[in-house]
């Protein structure tokens, strides 16, 4: 098959843990008898230094006229780079929602599964990581918080700020249906997660879920209010099969769900609409404290590689071929210094993207 592959690779780590996934597609393309074509576009704050703006038309054009996104990440030190000097519209992660905005991929994937070897990396009790888990947070990406109307001003002499929250009916619906239709090809278990003792957002999200699951008699449904569920991750992360939530709710529960896998540098993400094109990325940021020093762990970008491979291109056989030499890999004993423990063999970056090529 050919496919057109549009490539950004971003800020801070970006480049580096990008480098290796493409690393793995091209060995993946070479076996499979695959042609990728790799289109190079900029977004964030590498946009920013080029063109003043985080995202420009003609990016989003490439990207929409493309059969998938690979990302590395975006943004910088908000507390020191330049890029946060700017206004909102025109820092770093603007052009990131935009491009999901623009894009429309409103169903966010970020599994969360414990490698049999990456137990003692985990900081949760052995009793309880000791079957694993594995889930799937579904994260509402295009509504929320994140787009809402929001304003700073002077009111009275102070200054005030507000975020607005708004989901309608129809956004619900189209995530809550990704989510029954992904727990059916799973252990059948949906929590939907939300703050409905609080928000209208919620008690409209809730309802909708309700009317949603009645599609799917065959999936067990549950309720769970988000400061629960963030204190039954860590109490046992084996209860939850797909967890779907909104926007904001997923973007905090998926970072908590990654360190009970190990590391954030595990966590890879999709981010898909109703046809086969989507944004594959990490979960986790730019990590400007470690960029260019070639010790970030590439393993969520090359797990998200591997899910265009599956969800946009149904390339199964090679998305697991992927899956599998990542896991011979963590066999075999090497590790990125974030997953790093006593009797493993330390590797850099680069070292891991060949490795796993290695033993594809
Ligand atoms: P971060 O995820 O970049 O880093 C948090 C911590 O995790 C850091 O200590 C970092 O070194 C570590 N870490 C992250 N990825 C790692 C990896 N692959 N290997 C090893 N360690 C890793 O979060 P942050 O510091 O809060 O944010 C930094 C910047 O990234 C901000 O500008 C933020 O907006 C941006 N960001 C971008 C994306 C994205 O592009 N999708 C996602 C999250 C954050
Ligand atoms: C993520 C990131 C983004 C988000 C930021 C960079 C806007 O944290 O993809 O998880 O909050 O969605
Ligand atoms: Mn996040």
């Amino acid at each position: 098959m050919e496919k057109n592959i549009v490539v950004i690779k971003g800020d801070g780590i970006g480049p580096e843990i990008v480098n290796q996934a493409i690393k793995v597609l091209d060995a993946i393309a070479c076996q499979y008898k695959h042609t990728f074509h790799y289109q190079n576009i900029l977004m964030g704050g590498a946009s920013i230094d080029e063109y003043g703006v985080p995202l420009t038309d003609e990016a989003i054009k490439i990207a929409k006229a493309s059969d998938a996104v690979l990302l590395g990440s975006i943004g910088g030190d908000t507390n020191t780079s330049p890029w946060y000097q700017l206004e909102p519209s025109l820092r770093p992660e603007a052009g990131l929602l935009k491009m999901r905005k623009e894009l429309g991929l409103f169903a966010n994937l970020r599994p969360a599964y414990l490698y049999d070897e990456l137990k003692s990396a985990c900081p949760l009790k052995e009793e309880i990581t000791e079957g694993g888990f594995d889930m799937m947070i579904m994260r509402e990406l295009t509504g929320g918080l994140y787009f809402g109307e929001r304003e700073t001003k002077e009111i009275d002499g102070q200054m005030v700020a507000h975020d607005n929250l708004v989901y309608s009916e129809k956004e619900i619906r189209r995530i809550a249906k990704r989510g029954f239709d992904i727990a059916m090809k799973r252990r059948k278990k949906v929590t939907s997660v939300d703050k409905a003792n609080v928000l209208d957002t919620s008690r409209l999200w809730r309802k909708i879920v309700n009317e949603v699951a009645k599609d799917y008699p065959e999936v067990e449904v549950e309720h769970m209010l988000v400061d629960n569920c963030a204190m039954q991750l860590v109490k046992d992360p084996r209860q939850f099969d797909v967890i779907l939530t909104e926007n904001m709710f997923g973007d905090i529960l998926s970072d908590e769900a990654s360190m009970v896998t190990g590391s954030i540098g595990m966590l890879s993400s999709a981010s898909l609409r109703e046809d086969k094109l989507g944004m594959y990325e990490p979960s986790h940021g730019s990590a400007p404290d470690i960029a260019g020093k070639d010790i970030a762990n590439p393993i969520a970008t090359i797990l998200s590689a591997a899910m265009m491979l599956r969800y946009s291109f149904d390339m199964d056989d090679e998305a697991k071929a992927i899956e599998d030499a990542i896991e011979k890999v963590l066999k075999a004993g090497y590790r990125t210094v974030d997953i790093m423990s006593e009797g493993k063999q330390q590797v850099t970056c680069s070292k891991m993207g060949d490795l796993i090529v290695e033993n594809l």
